[in-house]
């Protein structure tokens, strides 16, 4: 059997190391935050995969389609010999991809790249045994640090799917842009899912689902810091808050302390004195508009091929290609 081969990027105590220092900085500063990469234990991987599933959360199946539509011609269109995938997490829709990169006979290697450790092998090893004419070499690693790993490979497509990009913040939007554009080779592609502008209602109410599985998903980060780090948040102390900012086009998704309390997280050796009413910044999704996106990657040398959208316009799937320099005339 043709098993994932597996790096690990994150020090053996990165998980502690670095979630001390975002609590620090994120919740002992106003006004409060957490980076959302704290969300995705194995709980809220879990919690995730239902929320791909609710009737409200219209991301996934609306970027399913575009690929299940065009990944052919995707395939057909890039040369790349490696599909990379990060924040790959089930790596569900990617499967759409790599049949047709297999299909259309210029695939030999996967690299999925996740913080999520367990489901990203499970994943890796799903894909290993489907597809054991291509090389699977997982990285658990942090797309926010580690893009230099992936100078390695040549030829290759970098898949950034579900509008994960969008929880970024712009400046760490704009970091992450260069350095990815650093990490590849001139010709080399992107496939970019994000999530488009839209009415305020759906875009409410994909965040704020009636079975309350979000709610869920944003308050499982709590837990994280209950279990890491000794806190004592008490979860049923805090409202969910998600709402549309309608400035910086993006859900703002917040826990509000109903109550005055203060919270132990000896941890990070830290206590939070909340009012009543305070709110914590969990997790922002920016949503784009065409334009934007064609301008973002065009800021980093990275022009747009492609861009399709579902059958409402809804999400929107960009191919770009790094640009190719044109050579110098001899002489
Ligand atoms: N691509 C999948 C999963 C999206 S959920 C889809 O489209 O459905 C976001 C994924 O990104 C999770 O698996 C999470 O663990 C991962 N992730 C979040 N922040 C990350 C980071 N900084 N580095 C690497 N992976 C990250
Ligand atoms: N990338 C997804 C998005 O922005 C992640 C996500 C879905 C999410 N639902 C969420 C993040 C709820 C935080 C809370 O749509």
């Amino acid at each position: 059997m043709n098993a994932p081969h597996v790096s690990v990027l994150l020090e053996p105590d990165w998980a502690a190391a670095a979630l001390v220092a975002d609590v620090r900085r994120g919740l002992g500063s106003v006004p409060r935050s957490l980076p959302p990469k704290w969300l995705y234990d194995d709980a809220g991987s879990l919690l995730f995969d239902r929320i791909t599933r609710l009737p409200e959360y219209y991301p996934t199946e609306a970027e399913r389609s575009i690929l299940a539509t065009f990944a052919p011609s995707i395939a057909h269109s890039c040369d790349a010999t490696t599909v990379v995938e990060l924040g790959s997490g089930t790596s569900d829709k990617t499967r759409l991809l790599l049949e047709a990169f297999e299909g259309a006979g210029h695939l030999e290697r996967f690299v999925p790249v996740d913080v999520s450790e367990g489901v990203m092998r499970e994943a890796a090893a799903q894909i290993a045994r489907r597809h054991p004419a291509i090389e699977v070499e997982a990285v658990v690693g942090d797309f926010t640090l580690h893009l230099g790993h992936l100078t390695r490979y040549e030829h290759k497509l970098v898949a950034f799917l579900g509008g994960t990009i969008g929880n970024l913040y712009v400046e760490e939007r704009a970091a992450f842009l260069g350095a990815l554009s650093d990490s590849m080779g001139e010709g080399d592609w992107l496939l970019l899912g994000t999530d488009l502008v839209k009415e305020a209602d759906r875009l409410i109410a994909a965040y704020d689902d009636a079975e309350g599985v979000t709610e869920a998903f944003v308050k499982n980060s709590l837990a994280v810091l209950n279990r890491e780090l000794e806190a004592d948040f008490d979860p049923d102390a805090f409202g969910y808050v998600p709402f549309w900012d309608p400035r910086l086009q993006r859900m703002d998704l917040r826990l509000r302390s109903e109550v005055p309390q203060r919270v132990r997280i000896p941890g990070a050796g830290l206590d939070l004195d909340l009012a009543a009413g305070e709110e914590i910044r969990i997790e922002i999704s920016t949503k784009f508009t065409r334009e934007r996106i064609a301008s973002e990657l065009g800021a980093v040398g990275l022009e747009v091929a492609e861009q399709w959208t579902d059958g409402a316009g809804d999400f929107a799937v960009t191919l770009a290609r790094k640009g190719v320099l044109t050579p110098r005339p001899e002489g």
